[in-house]
C-alpha cells in the first residue's frame, strides 16, 4: 500500500509504497476514503515527541470503509466507519490510563491506502456526511467536546471564549458550545478568520495580537464563564484577565509555548478554575457523535489535498493559514 511517511525527524513527509499491516486478532482492516490533518501531525516532523521511531506513518483522523474482518466481527464488514483515535483511554472518566496512545505514532497512523486497527475504535459514519466531512471530526471532535462538556461543564447562556479559531479544535468548540446555547466569541491572529467565525455564529471575534485584547473582551462581550484555549503562552494571561470570578479555563494545547509565569492571586481570589483536557473516553466519543448527529453539525473543512502531496499540507498548518482541518485524500 502507498503511505505518507516521515523518514527523519525534522523532514516533511513523502509517499511511498509499505507493506500492508497484517490483520490481528479483535481487529479490522479499513480501506481509507479520506484522512485529516492535526497539529500533532505537524508537530512530529519537528521531533518534539520523544521516542519516534522512524520511518512512522502519521495521522489521528480517518474515515473509510471495513473490507476485512478478524474471526466475531462479521457484523463489521462492508461498513462505512470512522476511527476513534483515542486507544486504551482506561477505565476512568476522570483521566486517561498510563497505557494511553493515540493513533498515527507509534501504532500506523491513517496517512495510508489502508489500516488495521481493533473493532473497538470503530464508530459508524454519521448518516449527514460525506467520507471527507467525517474524516475531519474524531480527533478535534472528541478534544472539543471533552474540553466543553466533560471538563468546562458549559452551560446554556454562558459567555464563552474560544481561542485561535482558525484551529481544527477551536472551530469544533465553536459549533459545539452553540449547539449547547452558549454565547461564543472567538480570538485569532486573522482579521479574516473573525469575520468568518462571526458568520458561523460567534458574537465577537477579537485579534489577539492586539496586546489589549483581553479589555476588549471584557467592554464589548463582557467577562467570560468558560475559556476554551488550546495556545497557553502569554495569551493564557488575558483568560485570566477576562474571567468572570470562579470562570472556568480550560487549556488543551500549547501552540503559543508556555506560560512564563501565573498571577497566583488572580486565580485564589478570583476563585478560578485552570483545568487541563486531553482528547477523550470512549463515552466522550460517542457523546460528541451523538451531538453532531442530532445538531446535523457540519466540520468546517479548509481544503481538501492529495494524499500524495501532503506535504504542501503540513506546511499550510504549520504556517496557521488554516480556517478549519485540512482533509487528505489517498
Ligand atoms: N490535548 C489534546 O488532546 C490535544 C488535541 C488536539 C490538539 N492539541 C493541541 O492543541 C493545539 C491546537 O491543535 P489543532 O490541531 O486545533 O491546531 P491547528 O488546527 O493547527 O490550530 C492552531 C491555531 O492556533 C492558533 N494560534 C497560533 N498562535 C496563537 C496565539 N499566540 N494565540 C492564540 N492562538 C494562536 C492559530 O489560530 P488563528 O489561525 O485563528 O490565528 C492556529 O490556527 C496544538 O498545540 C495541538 O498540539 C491538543
Amino acid at each position: 500500500m502507498n503511505c505518507l511517511v516521515l523518514e527523519t525527524e525534522g523532514s516533511l513527509p513523502v509517499w511511498r509504497e509499505m507493506p500492508s499491516p497484517a490483520l490481528e486478532p479483535g481487529c479490522v482492516r479499513v480501506k481509507l476514503a479520506a484522512a485529516a490533518l492535526n497539529h500533532r501531525d505537524v508537530w512530529m516532523t519537528k521531533g518534539i515527541y520523544p521516542g519516534v521511531v522512524y520511518p512512522v506513518v502519521p495521522g489521528s483522523d480517518g474515515s473509510g470503509q471495513v473490507v476485512e474482518v478478524s474471526e466475531g466481527n462479521r457484523d463489521w464488514l462492508h461498513r462505512e466507519v470512522i476511527i476513534n483515535p483515542s486507544c486504551d483511554w482506561g477505565k476512568s472518566e476522570a483521566a486517561q490510563a498510563a497505557g494511553f496512545t493515540i493513533l498515527g505514532m507509534p501504532r500506523q497512523g491513517t496517512f495510508a491506502e489502508e489500516i488495521v486497527v481493533p473493532v473497538s475504535q470503530l464508530a459508524s459514519l454519521p448518516s449527514h456526511l460525506s467520507m471527507q466531512q467525517a474524516a475531519a471530526l474524531p480527533l478535534a471532535g472528541l478534544t472539543a467536546y471533552r474540553a466543553l462538556f466533560s471538563r468546562a461543564k458549559v452551560q446554556k447562556g454562558e459567555r464563552v471564549l474560544i481561542t485561535g479559531i482558525g484551529g481544527g479544535v477551536a472551530l469544533f468548540a465553536l459549533q459545539f458550545a452553540l449547539a449547547a446555547g452558549a454565547q461564543v466569541a472567538v480570538t485569532s491572529g486573522s482579521p479574516e478568520k473573525l469575520e468568518r467565525a462571526v458568520a458561523l455564529g460567534a458574537e465577537a471575534g477579537f485579534l489577539y495580537t492586539d496586546p489589549a485584547w483581553f479589555n476588549q473582551v471584557v467592554e464589548r462581550f463582557g467577562r467570560i464563564h468558560v475559556a476554551i484555549d488550546g495556545s497557553g503562552g502569554s495569551g493564557f494571561l488575558g483568560l485570566i484577565d477576562a474571567s468572570e470570578p470562579g470562570a472556568r479555563i480550560v487549556n488543551y494545547g500549547g501552540t503559543a509555548g508556555p506560560l512564563e509565569s501565573l498571577p497566583m492571586r488572580k486565580v485564589f481570589w478570583n476563585q478560578l478554575n485552570l483545568l487541563g483536557s486531553t482528547m477523550g473516553s470512549p463515552a466522550d466519543f460517542a457523546a460528541m457523535t451523538s451531538l453532531v448527529t442530532q445538531h446535523r453539525i457540519q466540520p468546517v473543512v479548509d481544503q481538501v489535498v492529495a494524499m500524495r502531496d501532503g506535504a504542501s499540507a503540513f506546511r499550510r498548518m504549520d504556517e496557521a493559514r488554516q480556517f478549519g482541518k485540512i482533509v487528505l485524500a489517498p
